[in-house]
């Protein structure tokens, strides 16, 4: 029976807990900050429910077979925490994060070869503590290696599509479809606000910089990322909110490093110029500044 430790129950790690704990071959821990007594997720196939085992301090983590950390990016240094704990020698840990990152910015912890990056999308929210939606089709893809082929079949009883794959393209490809979210959460309105000329072309030009940046790291990514970019933002539900906007509304701090804050800094690491991100990055910064003037 694999030993299943997720680090970070939000929308996220609780969908993922939730799901796992429906294949009794599963043995499913939760590591939150926050308590929760069970698991209670909406999702496109019906609600489900599971009462997994529930830790809140570090220190009572024994070892299992497989660790996810589902945390937001900026929290990998408390995560971190829960590792000595739960790893043996070589428990893999499976990083389920947006941004590009997912390596290095577990390497301080976890020896490389036992990190496994995952890229995973999953429309989700979370409505209270161990209370989550999950609003769609959800998929997670992992580099075609020896733990990543070991990492499928955990998901044989779940709704999520989980495959090997060309993990520098997926997440480079996911980047695209991200960095442009911080016009919403700039100007605090809905993806609707493509419908604006002016805002589809800033679009195309931050989905520009990033594709460059991603080509240039190796990703292989047609032009044409572009134009689907634009598209699916324009068929989205006008009243979607990303969860950049979602984090800035709610008051929680935003993946801004973690997602333009990258192609800002992979870009200057390749000489290639992305000022349209790095304004981003910069109004970002001063929307999350809670300072009086
Ligand atoms: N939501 C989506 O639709 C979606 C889709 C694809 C990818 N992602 C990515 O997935 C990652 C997770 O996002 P999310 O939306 O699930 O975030 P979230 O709802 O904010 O959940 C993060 C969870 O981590 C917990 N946490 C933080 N530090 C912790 C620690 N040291 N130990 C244990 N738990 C800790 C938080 O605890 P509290 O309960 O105390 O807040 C919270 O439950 C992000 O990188 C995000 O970009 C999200």
């Amino acid at each position: 029976m694999p030993t299943i430790a997720i680090v970070g129950p939000g929308a996220i790690g609780g969908i993922l807990a939730a799901w796992l704990a429906q294949d009794p071959s599963n043995d499913v821990t939760v590591c939150a900050r926050t308590r929760f007594d069970r698991l209670e997720v909406e999702t496109p196939e019906g609600r489900i429910e599971a009462s997994p085992r529930v830790l809140t301090d570090p220190a009572d983590a024994t070892p299992v077979d497989w660790v996810l950390i589902a945390t937001k990016a900026y929290d990998a240094e408390s995560s971190a925490r829960w590792l000595p704990g739960l790893r043996r020698a070589n428990t893999p840990v499976v990083v389920l994060q947006n941004g590009v990152e997912h390596v290095e910015r577990f390497a301080p912890y976890v020896a490389r070869e036992s990190i496994v990056p995952a890229v995973i999308d999953c429309p989700a929210e979370r409505t209270a503590p161990g209370r989550m939606r999950q609003r769609g089709p959800s998929w997670i893809v992992v580099p075609d290696s020896e733990l990543g082929g070991a990492f499928v079949p955990l998901f044989a009883r779940t709704n999520f599509d989980v495959s090997t794959g060309d993990f520098t393209t997926r997440a480079w490809g996911k980047l695209c479809v991200n960095a442009p979210g911080a016009i919403s959460a700039i100007l605090l309105k809905p993806t609707g606000i493509i419908a604006l000329e002016p805002i589809g072309e800033l679009t195309r030009g931050m989905v520009r910089e990033c594709l460059a940046v991603g080509r240039a790291e190796g990703a292989t990514l047609d032009d044409d990322v572009v134009e689907r970019v634009v598209d699916g933002a324009r068929r989205a539900p006008a009243d979607s909110i990303n969860s950049l906007l979602a984090d800035r509304l709610a008051g929680r701090q935003m993946e801004i490093d973690a997602r333009n804050g990258a192609v800002v800094r992979f870009g200057r690491k390749h000489g290639i110029p992305t000022p349209l991100n790095e304004m981003a990055v910069a109004l970002l910064i001063a929307a999350q500044d809670a300072r009086e003037y």
